[in-house]
């Protein structure tokens, strides 16, 4: 691989990036249920956080002279419940997790030629990684809170 393949994959990341913070956007007005409102800002901060991830990814390819960053987001799925939302949102970050991850050993294989640039690639990955991985992980832990708190009948508890 070389550093302009790499770039249009970083490219792609950065579409997908527009799209998380499409998806914490809408889903932030669309969320319904007792505890929308909660959820509203909850989701608002998320959207926040993804808008420094698309603004970091910006950053990145225009510094390494990249033609024509991506513009904006994909199409996605909406739903309004919030465990619904929460689990598509889930799916979204462990996404994330899998391919920065593998961005990170792609990157190992740039490092001969670009021993800079990549040692400062995967610092940037690795905190993209970290914030999903944490994302998700809180999310995990709010579906199973609500899953707990809203069937506690069918469960017989
Ligand atoms: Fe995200
Ligand atoms: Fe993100």
């Amino acid at each position: 691989m070389t550093l302009s393949q790499f770039l249009e994959i970083m490219n792609g990341d950065l579409a997908n990036e527009w799209t998380h913070l499409s998806f914490y956007l809408y889903h932030a007005s669309a969320v319904a249920g007792l505890h929308a409102h909660e959820y509203k800002e909850f989701f608002t901060e998320a959207a926040k956080g993804e808008m420094a991830h698309v603004q970091g990814f910006l950053d990145r390819l225009h510094g390494l002279n990249y033609a024509q960053p991506c513009q904006g987001p994909k199409a996605f799925s909406y739903v309004s419940r919030l465990e619904d939302i929460l689990t598509l949102a889930i799916k979204l970050e462990e996404d994330v997790v899998t391919n920065y991850t593998q961005r990170l050993k792609q990157l190992d294989d740039l490092a001969i030629l670009h021993p800079e640039t990549t040692a400062y690639l995967k610092v940037f990955y690795e905190d993209q990684i970290q914030d999903s991985y944490e994302d998700c992980e809180h999310m995990r832990r709010l579906v199973a809170y609500s899953a707990r708190n809203l069937e506690p009948q069918k469960r017989g508890d």
